[in-house]
């Protein structure tokens, strides 16, 4: 499993969670092309503010995922990027294109979309719907657009399967058709809204396999998913969202670095004496203690040698030494206490006491 690049240790040294940026920091970087630009989008649908100030900025060629609690907009937010809903205010640039204005058409064909629930034609068979998304995509009717469809079916394990009418598919078969059928026109821009829900882990494993595909070959794909497990090592770029608003966007790495900024070791002991003189060595700047377990932020992580010989020679029995490697789902819970949504549907919370260093079990405990 990958791991948020690791901060720097010259960053500063803080116990206390640093400011984030908003919007992300790529949009400063003039060369850098973006696909979709939503500027300070509203939405709001009776009572309901599904988009409330919405800043979200996707760069060319690159993962970027979308995370967010249940009701956070993102699926809200991807029908705003196909032109499917417009904002009530704010901007919604693709391709530099208004996706819900008379360039909806020209935005709609370089973008390939897999739904939370894709529409299907369960009557029909896998053949024929991916025969009729050809024609709506004007690919015509030879063999070329029939090869076509076929390399698709391929790209996702359906070949086998596309004489059978769809409504006898599983669910994971319906999803790997609306995948294959989103990649039919070779799009731009695939928008993915939870693509591997209902995949047994094989295919789920290969959708993301096709995903990293894409975009090596210069297509860009923007992903929600709940699964932050998922997201590790895959995405480019984050952007956290909750309630209609971009809470913060940045590559991992530098997401990482703005919630660790010094970095830090884990140092398990019984003893208790230890951790008092931990406290004392070169280049420990903060202990916090945790049952049996301290965490030291360091200058650099190059003292950990030093530190083992030191706990040795002072008589303490030490278990384990790990440096801290902050994961996806660290960041992310970091991110939602330090939020602090009190209204969210699914306000999933860790156990621990928050605080903004990560009292979560060790990554590679856990
Ligand atoms: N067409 C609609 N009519 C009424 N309310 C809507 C509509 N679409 C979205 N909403 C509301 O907007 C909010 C955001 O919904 P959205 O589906 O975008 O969230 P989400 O982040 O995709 O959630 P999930 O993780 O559950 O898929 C929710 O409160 C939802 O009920
Ligand atoms: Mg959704």
């Amino acid at each position: 499993m990958g791991r948020l690049d690791h901060v720097s240790a010259d960053a500063g040294i803080s116990g206390s969670v640093t400011p984030l940026r908003v919007v992300s920091p790529t949009r400063q970087i003039d060369e850098r092309e973006f696909v979709v630009e939503i500027a300070d989008a509203t939405r709001t649908f009776g009572p309901v503010k599904a988009i409330d100030g919405l800043d979200v900025s996707i760069e060319k060629g690159r993962i970027s995922v979308l995370l967010g609690p249940n009701g956070a907009g993102k699926t809200t937010a991807i029908r705003m990027i196909t032109g499917a809903l417009s904002p009530d205010t704010g901007t919604a640039r693709v391709f530099g294109l208004d996706p819900a204005g008379d360039d909806g058409h020209e935005v709609r064909r370089r973008c390939g979309v897999v739904s939370a629930k894709p529409s299907l034609y369960d009557r029909l068979s896998g053949w024929d719907n991916l025969r009729y998304a050809a024609e709506l995509y004007e690919l015509g009717r030879g063999a070329g657009a029939d090869n076509r469809i076929r390399e698709a079916a391929a790209m996702f394990g359906i070949e086998g399967s596309l004489d059978h009418q769809v409504g006898g598919y599983s669910t994971g078969m319906k999803t790997r058709l609306a995948l294959a059928r989103s990649v039919l026109h070779d799009p731009d821009l695939l928008l993915l809204d939870e693509p591997t829900s209902g995949l047994d882990p094989e295919s789920a494993f290969a959708v993301l396999e096709l995903i990293r595909k894409l975009t090596r070959d210069g297509q860009t794909v923007l992903m929600c998913t709940h699964l932050l497990l998922e997201a590790e090592g895959l995405a480019d770029e984050i952007v956290i969202m909750q309630k209609g608003t971009t809470l913060l966007a940045g590559t991992p790495g530098e997401l990482a670095s703005q919630y660790w900024p010094t970095p830090q070791v884990k140092v398990t002991s019984p003893s208790a004496e230890g951790f008092d003189l931990l406290a004392t060595l070169d280049g420990v700047h903060a202990v916090s203690i945790d049952g049996e377990t301290a965490t030291a932020d360091l200058d650099t992580l190059d003292r950990i040698p030093d530190l083992v010989a030191s706990l040795v020679a002072g008589g303490v029995p030490v278990q384990a030494i790990v440096p801290f490697s902050p994961t996806l789902e660290d960041l992310y819970f970091a991110v939602r206490r330090d939020r602090g949504d009190d209204h969210g549907s699914d306000d999933i919370r860790p156990p621990e006491a928050l605080s903004g260093r990560p009292a979560r079990a060790l990554p590679e405990a856990a």
